[in-house]
């Protein structure tokens, strides 16, 4: 955390001008939503939400989406980190968040080399392929929730 916080990253953030912190929370918040915001799309769709949509339709542009926000989360969330790293040390819902997105990635490794989800696309899912992806979309959204939660707390401790 010292090493960051004294990092030319980190001299950036604190001396480029007063807005600076507030515009890169801004677009920390932006990726987030988008990442949110299709993560429950497609893990609502994959509890059995909106049957009569088809998985494939929804998968394409939701998993787009969610990656960009992630990225664009990841680039921002650095760039705040670095502006006071050290006084996030013994922070506990930094030791939540973090994990928590690990996991979340852990969980999509997992679902796309399921074979379910690599033939979502091409043929109809049986009842049990189903079942196996909904309980993923379960494990997905607590994970990501869990994130987004402990994120939104950090500031308050
Ligand atoms: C490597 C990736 C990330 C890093 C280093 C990071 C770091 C940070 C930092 C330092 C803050 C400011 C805490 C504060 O002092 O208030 C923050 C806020 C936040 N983060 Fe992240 N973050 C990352 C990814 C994510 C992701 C993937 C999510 C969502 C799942 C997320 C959700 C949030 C939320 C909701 C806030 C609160 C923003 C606010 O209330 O203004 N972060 N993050």
């Amino acid at each position: 955390m010292a090493w960051l916080q004294g990092s030319a990253l980190g001299h950036a953030m604190r001396e480029s001008g007063v807005w600076t912190y507030g515009v890169v929370n801004l677009i920390h918040i932006l990726g987030v939503a988008s990442l949110f915001g299709a993560v429950l799309v497609l893990d609502l769709r994959l509890l059995g939400v909106w049957p009569k949509v088809a998985l494939a339709s929804v998968s394409e542009p939701t998993v787009r989406v969610a990656a960009t926000g992630f990225t664009i989360a990841v680039l921002s969330g650095v760039c705040l980190l670095a502006t006071k790293a050290t006084e996030y040390v013994g922070n506990p819902f930094l030791y939540i968040k973090f994990p928590a997105i690990g996991l979340g990635l852990l969980n999509i490794a997992v679902v796309h080399r399921l074979p379910a989800w690599k033939e979502h696309t091409r043929r109809e899912l049986s009842s049990s392929e189903r079942r196996q992806l909904a309980v993923f979309g379960g494990i997905s959204l607590a994970c990501w929730l869990t994130a987004i939660s402990a994120g939104r707390m950090i500031g308050y401790w």
